[in-house]
């Protein structure tokens, strides 16, 4: 269904709520949760960790519009940073307007890893073991054959030498599953058959973070037209945009700051789903070091025809079922507004929305500044932190835009001048 999202940004999150419900995004049941602000009641969050006290909250926000591999999706994003969600609906806009993403998901498995120490002759301990190969597969496919049930299981294991360690790796398709508690189960399962293999002893054994086989790639391509700017052609846009993608591989400085544009969005939607932000972090920034030095996780060029082609890569292990996904009940909603999409679809939407939000703050960066975009959306919060009441808002968020400098000292002292 086609919906025409021009002013949501201007109604109340009761009026966003019933557009929602209306245009049959949202079922009554959740409707309800999210109307009470209730995404998290205090049983259900008392059941999700220990010594629990009460729960904290954070802006639950609407990206409308995003248009990956020719299906539109209505993206929940969950931040507490403003202009965040201003910027990926602005670069949803205009890629949408340009053919929207392309997206590739190189594989979808999970790997898991023992390691071993005491192992006298490594090189034998590796033929051993892969000898062994389709028996050890079958084995940790029997500690876990729910995941064999559902099409998934052990597909692939290999070892390595690293300092004193032989490490045993295995490589698991966890299907709809992040895979976490499988991974561990199989792996702990595998420990004695290894360990008697190599005649080395375990260390540990346990999941690791570093996903290199949930790999995945979305691209976009944006004729120089549609990068206009008011004061700048956007043909001039796009040859900024690609130097400071070029900058951004040569400065590890800036390369963090560039990633951490990009991890402003494909957090917000991995918290909103219900997804362990901590392990997509982890495995992000690692992933960029790969080459020896700490890289962009985005590249941005120019084709023959001018146009400026986005790219962005990185491990996406996340799930559509399991851990907390299954019990939130604002991730469930989550789930429910994308339209109920496969693991493998959520990580692709997930790059796109990375690569999104990378596109406005280098826009943004390489032509007004950042501070134009991010400091107007900005003084709400300015506003706030000095005290200003519902109805004062609007008016010192009016003087705000006009004073040269936005800081906490100019929002008190302009609050001031308003209450005398
Ligand atoms: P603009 O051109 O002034 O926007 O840009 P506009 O008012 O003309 O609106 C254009 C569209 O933007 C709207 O279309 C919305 O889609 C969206 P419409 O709905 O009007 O048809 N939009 C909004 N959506 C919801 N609420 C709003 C809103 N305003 C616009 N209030 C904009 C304004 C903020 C989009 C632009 O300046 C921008 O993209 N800036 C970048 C901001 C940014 O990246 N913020 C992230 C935080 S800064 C940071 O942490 C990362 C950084 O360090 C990373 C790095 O260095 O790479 C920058």
């Amino acid at each position: 269904m086609k919906i025409n999202w021009t002013g949501f940004s201007k109604k109340t999150p009761a009026e966003r709520l019933q557009i929602l419900k209306e245009k049959g995004l949202l079922q009554d049941e959740h409707w309800q949760l999210l109307d009470s602000q209730q995404t998290l009641p205090l049983e259900t969050a008392n059941q999700m960790s220990e010594n629990v006290l009460a729960t904290l909250a954070l802006p639950y926000s609407l990206v409308p519009d995003f248009l990956v591999d020719g299906k539109t999706y209505q993206v929940p994003f969950v931040t507490e940073e403003p202009s965040v969600v201003a910027a990926a609906s602005f670069a949803a806009k205009i890629i949408k307007r340009s053919g929207g993403f392309e997206t590739e998901v190189h594989k979808r498995q999970m790997i898991g890893q023992i390691a071993l120490y005491q192992v006298d002759n490594a090189d034998q301990a590796i033929k051993d073991v892969l000898r062994k190969k389709k028996e050890l597969l079958e084995q940790a496919n029997q500690a876990y054959p729910s995941i064999v049930a559902r099409g998934g299981g052990a597909r692939d294991l290999w070892l390595e030498q690293k300092d004193d360690f032989l490490i045993f790796y295995l490589s698991v398709d966890t299907q709809e599953a992040m895979g976490a508690n499988m991974l561990n189960t199989i792996l702990e399962a595998l420990v004695s058959p290894i360990e008697a293999l190599t005649g080395g002893e375990s260390i540990m054994a346990i999941l690791s973070n570093l996903a290199t086989n949930s790999v995945v790639t979305a691209r976009c391509v944006l004729s120089p037209r549609i990068l206009d700017t008011r004061t700048t052609k956007g043909e001039d846009v796009i040859d900024r945009i690609v130097l400071a993608s070029e900058f951004s591989k040569a400065d590890p400085y800036r390369a963090t700051t560039h990633n951490k544009g990009i991890m402003n969005g494909i957090d917000s939607i991995v918290i909103a789903t219900g997804n362990d932000w901590r392990a997509i972090e982890a495995g992000a920034h690692v992933f960029a070091s790969l080459s020896g030095q700490y890289q962009p996780l985005t590249s941005w060029t120019k084709d023959e025809a001018g146009n400026l082609v986005g790219t962005i890569t990185l491990p996406l292990p996340v799930g559509t079922v399991g851990g907390s996904i299954s019990i939130h009940p604002g991730a469930q909603f989550a789930h429910e507004l994308l339209g109920h999409p496969s693991a493998i679809e959520l990580a692709g939407i997930i790059a796109s929305i990375g690569l999104a939000q990378n596109l406005a703050a280098v826009r943004a960066l390489v032509t007004d500044g950042i501070q134009k975009g991010h400091m107007r959306l900005q003084a709400k919060s300015l506003g706030l932190a000095v005290g200003a009441t519902e109805e004062e808002l609007p008016l010192l968020m009016n003087l705000l835009a006009k004073a040269p400098h936005l800081n906490q000292e100019t929002a008190k002292a302009l609050l001031e001048e308003l209450r005398k």
